[in-house]
């Protein structure tokens, strides 16, 4: 055993004498074990897909400890002695699943499934660490967790498909002071039903085993080798372990190590914020020496060793020590609660303190923990081999970046006794007749999640010794600390100036102001700083919100309000007439304070269905197909696909030019350039096949670029190396020559590309209509509003699990690609075109997709042609997963848009004419682009325009290519036509949601906009879901309540908002194949993909409504005996694309046709049984039917008619906002949507679609930003600075109705499509958002800016620089500038 790896996985042995250093514990897991649980969703600690409980034993205390990691960022070394449980180790398909598994599909918490194994897990964690504290304990089926730990458990788990609310439900469904009426829908019980405990999988605490004896046993012995002064070093001399500082700089200085790439480390989660794209030849693991890790308490405050991790940071700060005075306990709690937003469970259990310090010393890293401890006062303690030295963390920061040699060794966070002594003041408690003297001590960070999991826009962190005159009131500053960071410094610092100027005087409101002047002097990012304006005001608005409660003249008491339990605002007392209005910022988390110091993130939710009986079991909610095998791992995608024999593993090289000839391709001489087996290029290329990657009705695009690239992020392309890892580093050290000689600048705008008349034609088919006579409507208008403009930018589509593929080279010139993509047909066509086979030589095979989309459609094909091609050439197998930077480097995403617009109406906000001018950037090639126009069209006419018409160009750019995304096109029609009404309403001053009301279809206007798609006058069921959901008195009271809140504050507003939607959706032909066989059980293929999106269960479910008719038992109990299986382009063909919302609808009438042709075969044979026998089972029926040779397969290619193929989805969302004017953090209160699903095919299935399609619209309109640099490369291009939303930014009392409206025969079973319409919904959160934008400008504003505080340019999407900016970014000057002139708060404008 001396000198290998131990460790157990699952309880299994595993023991290791040669392993790559560099190798992560995921990698490993992933590649060298049969477990397939944790995913590989980004690499930088960001998502959550990778989480596996890490399990370490004390011999001494013979205690186990169990901490959630990511194990993509764990060095698979540094898990030496410890045991690894990954979600297959909770429970499985084979032993019986786990409650948390069971739950999970019981809530219908998994749709893709690819998030939902890393979730268990951090809930596990959770529940396992809650049960093992020594509160009392909690009523029989609960564990010891609160709800709010338990949602705060997946708060760093990422899920694009959900929404997160039914995990949410999950999590809290362990808690005892949860409700249990308050969950979701369920399996479990119905509503209406009581929800009692035991309905629940159990919870059955300490079941699962995290630590095996056998490696107890394993710890003791190494225990005793340590003892006897041995070092840990193993693995041929790669991985040390030192176990004193001597031993570390032995190491330092000896020879192995002079010239090597060394790198040294503690959690190593830094290489989540820095990638490491070579490979380090010998690693050093500072955990082994014990100075490291001691934690010392005494009056001089807390010392923590630098390997300390943030997590048990946290739990010493927040213990109760008697001894510790008030005033230091405050401040050791709000540092506890500051770290507890530093990234996330899984990381700050392995991140050290002295790791985050160092990348703040080194590497000018955004950090908190610097930040909040400059704030404290701390010393730290590094020394090299000879040197050792106790300084302030101030100047350590001011050091020039260490070298590897020096080590920081210890942090000491003063009490606040000793740093009262360094100032010489007086005891902070003592009060006397005349003065009271306090500490206070405050954190703020500005971040787009509450919770955390984001690095701030800008921290600080305050101490102060304040002293107040009880007679006069004034208060004076002993002592001030001020650090500020992660706002684009070298690294945090104190703002001296400003404390200087500060302490000593009293706190008048003109020294408050003369303080923020000198501020904005200090806090100046360095250049090139994203929104730097919108830094620098955080900085005034924070320092502000810490001293304002100190100035006699500005400190006031809080409001009356509260939101009730379902999130209305109520008032608990009523203002009188002199009321006094709240201009407290207060010293609360800079995120809307009162909404996150409840006991839950998630407030409340409600989820109303109505299903009917006719088609049982189609309309019933039952669980997800598969949902129990996502959540133990068990399902396999793409990736979990052993890799065969020879497999080889390819990674993209891409343009970072924009426009540039390729004059030659080298790889810098690094060791990861060695890994490099062969480059497949365009050369590669066999005779007869094309340069395509990929392609659609309106062209193919090449697989790589040729002698010259058209974007940055093209594919040049690709390294092929021994493993995934080693192709990623090697692909990213190609050094690619360019040359622009003779070439015309890039097109890089949509202005650009108008000025260069740089479109792709719109075919006349596909180019809408216009409506009505627009220059009468102008005519008829009252008012006009002309070229007004407005953009939207675009949106990645972050699935979880990235593009990916595996080419496996078969006989007879034949390959079979397993590609995770939404239209394998198109894939098997377009491999076959670039190696010039027959289609019939192409095999492409998709299981289930880890989240699509519209993302892994047209551009997952590249990936799979690019795989196919190294495989051909190789002939070995090849496979692909790509890296999160480079999936979102090179796939494009929705169609950002520049929009011009002018819009006639009449003074009662009737809209009479409305012209659109329209840019779309398609990027480089057309994809779908051509048809975007159309979709944008569609659901721009939901509201009656009087005349429609526009002007619309596609233009081509020097930039990826965009694709269809979820609603695409629709998405953006929508928000113009939202943005028009709010113009308009505010040009008229009257309330939007009036002009809303003005401007909604009548059944006649609707026909005339939508044509023959909207139906009979039944069907438009869009007046009834905006009456139900407006017209009850809850929303104008909540109107009133809004009103009266913008009232009672300043510095909090809030905006409520209603929209509706018109979505068209097209159905297209499809094919299903039903096979019964010889033991009865049944067979389903269809044309659609299971993408998370239920089109399996659907099916299943139609499969057994249809043959249900023969089975003895009933259709619902038939559901048992079907499967449906993977998609294969050579068993069914004509599979078409899974896109556009409809394809489940689609499958499910294919699959309930080629079932009637079944049951119509078997029908006769079942009543001549049954005159023979009086029951006849359906194992009896199928085995006589074998043995008369009825044919029990059939398959169906159904082909809508041309009067059904299109109809119109109808929706409404009711949207309450808050914005913190602070921080421009936008806190969605409250959304209400009704949809109409028609008669849903699977209640459960469209409700988790329909939220989820919420919460990706809101991440659209609200969070997620693509940013480029100024060649067009995607720059926002990982976790790091692209946010999706999270648990902790969805709506706070989330309630979804699906409206069941009437039978039609002409749908799927009366059916309607929920994928992709509700994302619509979510501008009513852009629109509320807007409103609340609007009540700040307003209570900001002076008679002479009144009119441009209520129209303005707002775009999409709304993060809270966007929201600040428009809120004023000098509010608080503003405020204390008026203050000084009128000598009281400014009246309402
Ligand atoms: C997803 C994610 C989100 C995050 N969010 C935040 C955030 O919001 N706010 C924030 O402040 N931080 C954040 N962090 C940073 C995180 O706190 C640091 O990555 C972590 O503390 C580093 O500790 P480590 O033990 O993993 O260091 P390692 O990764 O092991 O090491 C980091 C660097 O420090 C060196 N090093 C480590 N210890 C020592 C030592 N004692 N002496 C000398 N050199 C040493 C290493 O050689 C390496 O160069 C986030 C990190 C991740 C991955
Ligand atoms: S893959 Fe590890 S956190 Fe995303
Ligand atoms: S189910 Fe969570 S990412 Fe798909």
């Amino acid at each position: 055993m001396e000198g290998k790896l131990v460790f157990a996985v699952n309880g299994k042995r595993f023991e290791l004498a040669e392993v790559d250093p560099s190798t992560s514990l995921l990698e490993f897991l992933r590649t060298r074990t049969r477990f397939t649980g944790p995913k590989l969703g980004c690499g930088e600690g960001g998502c959550g897909a990778c989480v596996v409980l890490l399990s370490t034993y004390d011999p001494v205390s013979d205690q186990v400890k169990d901490l959630s990691v990511s194990s993509c960022l764990t060095l698979l070394c540094s898990v030496h002695l410890c045991s690894i449980t990954t979600t297959e180790g909770l429970g499985n398909s084979r032993d019986g699943f786990h409650p948390i598994h069971q739950r999970f599909t019981g809530f219908h918490a998994s749709q893709c499934g690819f998030c939902t194994p890393g979730m268990c897990m951090s809930l596990f964690s959770a529940l396992t660490n809650a049960d093992k504290t020594n509160r009392p304990e909690p009523p029989n089926g609960f564990s010891k967790i609160t709800k709010l730990e338990a949602e705060k458990a997946i708060a760093g788990n990422l899920c694009r498909c959900t929404g997160y609310r039914p995990i949410a439900d999950v999590c809290r469904s362990f808690a005892a002071d949860v409700d249990l009426e308050d969950l979701g829908l369920n399996t479990f019980w119905k509503k209406g039903e009581d929800a009692i405990v035991s309905k629940l999988p159990r919870h059955n605490r300490g079941k699962i085993f995290t630590f095996p004896h056998f490696l107890k046993s394993v710890v003791k012995t190494s225990l005793d080798t340590l003892m006897n002064g041995k070092n840990t070093n193993f693995l041929d001399s790669q991985w040390y372990r030192p176990t004193s500082f001597d031993g570390l700089y032995q190491l330092l200085n000896s020879n192995a190590f002079i010239g090597s790439r060394t790198k040294l480390v503690v959690g190593n989660t830094g290489s989540g914020v820095y990638k490491e794209n070579n490979i380090y030849d010998k690693y050093i693991d500072l955990k082994g020496i014990p100075e490291l890790s001691v934690i010392k308490r005494d009056h001089t405050g807390i010392s923590f060793g630098a390997a300390v991790t943030i997590s048990r940071a946290i739990e010493v700060l927040k213990e109760n020590v008697d001894s510790v005075p008030s005033a230091e306990k405050m401040v050791f709690d709000k540092i506890a609660d500051h770290l507890d937003k530093v990234a996330s469970p899984f990381v700050r259990n392995m991140a050290s303190l002295g790791g985050n310090l160092i990348m703040a010393q080194k590497f000018q890293f955004a950090s908190d923990v610097t930040t909040i401890l400059l704030a404290a006062g701390t010393t730290v303690c590094v020394r090299t081999a000879s040197d050792r030295r106790i300084l302030s963390l101030e100047d350590f920061l001011e050091w020039p970046p260490l070298d590897e040699k020096t080590i920081l060794v210890s942090i000491l966070i003063p009490s606040i006794s000793m740093v009262e002594l360094s100032y010489g003041t007086e005891q902070h408690s003592v009060s006397s007749h005349r003065s009271k003297s306090n500490i206070i001590f405050e954190t703020y960070r500005a971040a787009p999640r509450p919770l955390g999991n984001a690095v701030s826009y800008l921290n600080s962190a305050f101490l102060a010794h304040v002293s107040s005159d009880k007679i006069t009131g004034n208060t004076v500053l002993l002592y001030l600390h001020l650090a500020f960071g992660a706002y684009g410094s070298e690294h945090a610092i104190r703002a001296r100036k400003v404390e200087n100027f500060l302490v000593g005087k009293v706190l008048e409101v003109s020294v408050l102001l003369e303080a923020i002047k000198l501020l904005k002097e200090t806090i100046i990012p360095k250049q090139g700083t994203p929104h730097s304006s919108y830094r620098s005001s955080l900085a005034v608005a924070f320092l502000f919100k810490f001293l304002q409660p100190l100035s006699k003249d500005l400190a006031v008491p809080e409001n009356n309000y509260h939101n009730n339990a379902s999130g209305v605002a109520v008032i608990t007392e009523h203002p009188n007439e002199n009321f006094n209005r709240n201009s407290d910022l207060s010293h609360h988390e800079a995120s809307n304070s009162e909404l996150f110091n409840s006991s839950s993130v998630l407030l409340s939710s409600n989820q109303m269905i109505q299903y009917g009986k006719e088609y049982q079991p189609v309309g019933v909610p039952i669980e997800k197909v598969g949902a129990e095998i996502q959540t133990s791992g068990e399902a396999i995608y793409v990736d979990d696909i052993p890799s065969p024999k020879d497999c080889l593993y390819g990674a993209f090289v891409y343009s970072t030019h924009p426009l540039a000839c390729i004059k030659g391709i080298k790889f810098n001489p690094t060791l990861a350039s060695e890994k490099i087996i062969t480059y497949i290029s365009v050369n590669d290329i066999p005779a007869g096949g094309k340069n395509v990657g990929s392609g659609t009705m309106f062209g193919t695009e090449p697989l790589f670029a040729d002698s010259l690239t058209e974007c940055a992020g093209q594919p040049l392309g690709l390294v092929v190396a021994e493993t995934q890892r080693y192709a990623n580093m090697a692909a990213k050290q190609a050094n690619v020559q360019y040359s622009t000689e003779n070439l015309e600048p890039p097109i890089l705008s949509v202005e650009e590309a108008v000025r260069r008349s740089s479109f792709f034609d719109i075919p006349p088919f596909l180019y809408p209509q216009n409506v009505g006579n627009l220059s009468g409507g102008m005519a008829e208008a009252e008012h006009k509003i002309l070229s007004a403009e407005v953009k939207l930018g675009s949106q990645y589509y972050f699935y979880m699990e990235t593009q990916t593929s595996l080419a496996v080279p078969d006989e007879d010139n034949c390959i079979v690609v397993y590609s995770s993509t939404q239209c394998p047909e198109t894939a098997q066509g377009l491999i076959a075109k670039c190696l010039g086979i027959p289609d019939h030589n192409v095999r492409v095979i998709t299981r289930r997709v880890g989240g699509g989309f519209g993302g892994k459609a047209v551009r997952a094909i590249p990936v799979a042609t690019a795989c196919a091609l190294a495989a051909y050439k190789l002939q070995r197998p090849v496979r692909m997963y790509l890296d999160r930077q480079t999936d979102m480097v090179i796939t494009g995403g929705r169609h950002p848009m520049k929009i011009n617009y002018s819009v006639g109406f009449k003074s009662d906000g009737k809209i009479t004419a409305l012209h659109v001018d329209l840019l779309i950037n398609a990027g480089i090639t057309k994809d779908v682009s051509p048809s975007i126009p159309y979709n944008v069209v569609g659901a721009l006419r939901k509201y009656n325009w009087g005349a429609l018409s526009f002007d619309i160009k596609v233009c081509r750019t020097n930039l990826p290519s965009k694709s269809a995304m979820r609603a695409p096109g629709e998405a953006q029609g929508s928000f113009i036509a939202e943005t028009v009404i709010e113009h308009v309403a505010a040009y008229l001053s009257m309330d939007a949601n009036l002009v809303r009301n003005k401007n909604l279809h009548t059944y006649e206007s609707i026909k005339m906009f939508y044509g023959s798609s909207a139906g009979e006058n039944p069907e438009y069921t869009l007046p009834a879901i905006v009456d139900e959901l407006i017209s009850s008195r809850s929303y104008f009271d909540r109107l009133e309540m809004v009103r009266h809140f913008n009232f009672c504050n300043k510095w909090r507003k809030r905006g409520i908002s209603w929209v509706p939607i018109v979505h068209q959706v097209t159905l297209r032909p499809t094919p299903g194949k039903v096979s019964i066989l010889n033991d009865s059980s049944i067979v389903v293929e269809v044309g659609g993909v299971e993408l998370g999106q239920g089109l399996w269960t659907k099916v299943k479910q139609i499969t057994a409504f249809g043959l249900g008719q023969l089975f003895e038992g009933g259709s619902q109990k038939l559901l048992d005996r079907v499967r449906i299986i993977q998609a294969d382009t050579l068993s069914m063909v004509q599979g078409g694309w899974t896109a556009g919302s409809t394809t489940s609808e689609s499958s499910c009438e294919a699959v309930r046709l080629s079932c009637s042709i079944l049951a119509d075969r078997l029908k006769s044979l079942k009543q001549s049984l049954e005159e023979k026998i009086s029951s006849v089972s359906w194992e009896t029926l199928i085995s006589q039917a074998n043995m008369q040779g009825v044919n029990l397969s059939a398959s169906t290619y159904w082909v809508p008619g041309t009067d059904s193929m299109q109809y119109l989805n109808y929706g409404a969302a009711i949207s309450e906002v808050e914005v913190d004017i602070a921080t421009g953090a936008t806190t969605i209160i409250r959304s209400d949507l009704i949809y109409d699903c028609g008669q849903s095919l699977n209640p459960a299935v469209d409700m988790g679609q329909i939220e989820g399609a919420f919460v990706q619209g809101i991440g659209f309109f609200m969070y997620e930003e693509v940013v480029e640099n100024s060649d067009g490369l995607v720059v926002s291009d990982g976790t790091w600075t692209y946010k999706i939303p999270t648990i902790d930014t969805i709506p706070k009392h989330f309630n979804v109705k699906l409206l069941s409206s009437r039978h039609h025969q002409k749908r799927v079973l009366s059916s309607k499509a929920s994928g992709e319409p509700p994302l619509l919904l979510a501008v009513s959160v852009h629109c509320a958002t807007r409103e609340a934008i609007r009540a700040t400008r307003t209570e900001f504003s002076t008679n002479d800016t009144k009119s441009s505080a209520l129209a303005f340019q707002f775009d999409a999407p709304a993060t809270m620089p966007v929201v600040k900016e428009l809120c004023g970014l000098n509010n608080v000057e503003k405020y204390l500038e008026t203050f000084i002139t009128t000598r009281q708060p400014p009246k309402d404008a």
